[in-house]
């Protein structure tokens, strides 16, 4: 049996409410990479892409993971951009199988408007920047996924025991 679960995909497509749904579930901890990344720097994600810029978060992205290889049992929810270094998707993939979590376009923006801590969705037209960055990221999300969760429609339990069924955890 896996011991732990990593959390991939897009912004807004549930990656934290599922996970902490899922790891109460398992009896297991939840961490969020991002939450990692905020406490190692003492400050907010929205800024470290302003005062340090994107590829210095994308550099703790990638330290973050060494961190993490110590941890059993944790269901891990990525940074949307987590998985998008080849060398980052290839390290997570020996702490747990990954899992995607999708969700379609519109849905996701619903998730998100009201939220100010994203800075990639910060601009006047969050819809059209989901769909490039969608359009951008999708092909390398289903390459590296394991398995595969749509979101749109379904519950943060139901997400929750689609996983553990399609990991053949149920029993877990
Ligand atoms: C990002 C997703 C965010 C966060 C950062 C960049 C991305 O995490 O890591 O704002 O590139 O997709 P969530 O997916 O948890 O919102």
């Amino acid at each position: 049996m896996a011991k732990n679960i990593i959390l991939i995909g897009f912004m807004g497509t549930g990656k934290t409410a599922v996970g902490k749904h899922l790891a109460q579930l398992l009896g297991w901890n939840f961490i969020d990479t991002d939450i990692l990344i905020e406490k190692l720097e003492g400050k907010s994600i929205t800024r470290i892409f302003r005062e340090n810029g994107e590829p210095y978060f994308r550099d703790l992205e990638t330290k973050v993971i060494d961190i993490l290889s110590d941890y059993h049992y944790f269901v891990v929810g990525c940074g949307g951009g987590m998985v998008l270094k080849p060398a980052n998707a290839e390290k997570l993939k020996k702490i747990g199988p990954l899992v995607l979590l999708s969700a379609r376009p519109e849905v996701i923006l619903e998730r998100i408007k009201e939220e100010k801590n994203r800075p990639l969705l910060q601009v006047d037209n969050p819809f059209q920047r989901i769909n490039e960055l969608l359009t951008l990221r999708n092909t390398t999300y289903h390459e590296v996924a394991d398995t595969e969760v749509d979101t749109s429609d379904i519950s943060v339990d139901e997400v929750g025991r689609e996983i553990l069924k399609k990991l053949e955890m149920n029993d877990a």
